[in-house]
């Protein structure tokens, strides 16, 4: 119970149904509920959200489903709103929806920048505005921010997705100077190669695994709960007096 009574909402959360393969958001909120919290999952995907937040609740726990488009300043203020509305607290916030468009520069076209930039860097930086005042009212809270082995070093393939994981990792930073004196704190975590919704279909591509494999020295790829256990940490008390560091979760890919 590392979390007990404590109130999470998890972005880019709808790969959260047991039995199928999970994102690290839905992994992270299967950790949580384990561990006492309340859940919101929320994601574009509202489909595959909703059947989440059923197939929680049909195992006791207290979780809900709401439609959150990162980008949206709207839709984050209806999300936190809502949040209290149900729960009455909001104690943890996962930024983690993603999407990557793995392609040279020159056939990076401003869309994709455009996109890969607003998922990530401006998903991050609304909820975050959003989600702090609620965590005031309720004496401070905790954010992990999903940056990447790619806001750490560059990326063979993906231009905008690693400046996009990269503006991550210093905002949060930031983020955690501006609010360390009202127990907000804020870290980021940098996953490596990990199996997900996101990355299956890729993944598993021979060439592209055994490129994987080779740049990874623990030689497999990463699971959603070595992921969320990296989240649970920083969500827990056990993290308390870390705020703007970086947890690299990674098979020792940037030990190199
Ligand atoms: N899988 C990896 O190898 C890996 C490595 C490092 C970092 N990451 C990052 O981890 C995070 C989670 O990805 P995952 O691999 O668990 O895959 P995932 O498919 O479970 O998560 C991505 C989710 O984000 C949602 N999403 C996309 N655009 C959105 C938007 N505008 N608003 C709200 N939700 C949106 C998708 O619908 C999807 O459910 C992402 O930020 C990703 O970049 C993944």
């Amino acid at each position: 119970m590392r979390l007990k009574n404590k109130v999470a909402l998890l972005t880019g959360a709808a790969a959260a149904i047991k039995g199928e393969l999970m994102g690290f958001g839905g992994a992270t909120a299967h950790l949580f509920v384990r561990e006492g919290a309340k859940v919101v999952l929320t994601d574009i995907l509202d489909e595959m959200g909703e059947r989440a937040a059923v197939t929680l609740r049909e195992q006791g726990a207290e979780a809900i489903y709401l439609h959150l488009d990162v980008t949206s300043k709207t839709d984050w203020v209806h999300a936190i709103d809502a949040t209290l509305d149900a729960f009455g607290r909001l104690d943890i916030l996962f930024n983690n929806a993603g999407i990557s468009y793995p392609v040279k520069v020159e056939d990076l076209t401003e869309e994709m920048w455009d996109s890969e930039l607003a998922v990530h860097a401006k998903g991050a930086y609304l909820g975050t505005k959003t989600a702090i005042p609620a965590m005031r009212q309720g004496g401070g809270g905790t954010i992990i921010n999903t940056s990447s082995v790619m806001g750490i070093v560059g990326s063979p393939t993906s231009p905008a997705y690693s400046a996009a994981k990269g503006a991550i990792r210093t905002f949060t930073k930031t983020t955690a100077l501006q609010y360390a004196k009202e127990n907000i704190r804020v870290n980021s975590i940098h996953p490596g190669y990990a199996t997900t919704p996101l990355t299956q279909e890729r993944f598993s591509s021979p060439e592209v695994n055994k490129m994987l494999l080779d740049r990874t020295p623990m030689g497999r790829l990463g699971t959603a709960e070595d992921i969320a256990n990296g989240v649970l940490f920083l969500a827990s008390d056990e993290s308390s007096w870390m705020t703007g560091a970086e947890l690299v979760i990674d098979g020792g890919m940037t030990a190199q």
